[in-house]
C-alpha cells in the first residue's frame, strides 16, 4: 500500500513542507481535548496527531489502515501509558456504538471513496455530545508535496477548499461545524462539531 511504503520517509516531506501549518493544527487539536477524554484517533499515519493528544486525555486509540504507518505512530509513543495503536478503516470501525468522547480523523477524508461512511461511523462511535474533529489539508493543488504525493499514489478522491469543505458538511446534513483554517504552504481547516 502506498502510505505503508511512504511512512519512513513521511515526516521528512511533511516537517519539512508544511511544519508550521501541521504545528498549528495539531496544538489546536490537542487544546481541544481535557484529562478524562477516552479518544479515537482514525488515520494517525506516522502519528503526528497522536503524540500531542495523548499527554492530554485518559487514553487514545490510534488507528490507521497501513501497518508502515502504524509501526510509526507505536514507536513514537511507546512512552506513553495510554495509547493503543491498531489497524482500522475509518468506513467500518470495530468499535460498539457510543465507545469514545471525542475522535480526530485528519487529513484522510479526501482519501475514501465513501466520506459519509467514514463520517457515519465517526457519530456511530462517539457518545452524543461528544466531539468529532476533522481537520484537513485544503488547496493541496497549490502544493508542490501534495501533487508529489499523488503522482507516486496517494489516490486523492476529491480536493477541498474553504468552501466546498463547508458544503460538504451542509449536504450532509450536519449543522453548527466550526471551522478553524490553520494557516501555512498547505493550509489545514480543522471541522470540529458536536455529535448529535
Ligand atoms: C495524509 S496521511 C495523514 C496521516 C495523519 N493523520 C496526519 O495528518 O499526519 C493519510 C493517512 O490515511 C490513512 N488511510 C487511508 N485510507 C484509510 C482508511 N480507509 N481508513 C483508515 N486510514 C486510512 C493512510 O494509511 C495514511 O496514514
Amino acid at each position: 500500500m502506498f502510505w505503508s511504503k511512504i511512512a519512513g520517509v513521511y515526516d521528512l516531506v511533511e516537517n519539512a513542507y508544511n511544519g508550521k501549518a501541521n504545528a498549528r493544527t495539531t496544538d489546536y487539536v490537542a487544546s481541544l481535548m481535557t484529562g478524562d477524554d477516552k479518544v479515537l484517533e482514525c488515520a494517525c499515519g506516522t502519528g503526528m496527531f497522536s503524540v500531542k493528544i495523548a499527554p492530554r486525555v485518559k487514553d487514545l486509540t490510534a488507528t490507521d489502515l497501513a501497518e508502515g504507518m502504524l509501526r510509526q505512530t507505536a514507536r513514537k509513543c511507546k512512552a506513553f501509558g495510554n495509547v493503543r495503536v491498531e489497524p482500522g478503516d475509518i468506513t467500518e470501525l470495530r468499535f460498539a456504538d457510543d465507545t469514545f468522547d471525542k475522535a480526530v480523523a485528519a487529513n484522510v477524508i479526501h482519501l475514501v471513496d465513501d466520506p459519509k461512511k467514514a463520517i457515519d461511523e465517526l457519530k456511530r462511535v462517539v457518545k452524543p455530545g461528544g466531539m468529532i474533529i476533522i481537520p484537513t489539508y485544503i488547496h493541496f493543488d497549490r502544493s508542490i508535496a501534495a501533487n508529489v504525493f499523488n503522482k507516486a499514489g496517494a489516490g486523492f478522491k476529491r480536493h477541498f477548499t474553504e468552501e466546498n469543505y463547508k458544503k460538504f458538511f451542509e449536504d450532509l446534513g450536519i449543522d453548527d461545524v466550526k471551522f478553524n483554517v490553520l494557516d501555512g504552504r498547505m493550509q489545514c481547516d480543522v471541522a470540529v462539531f458536536t455529535n448529535g
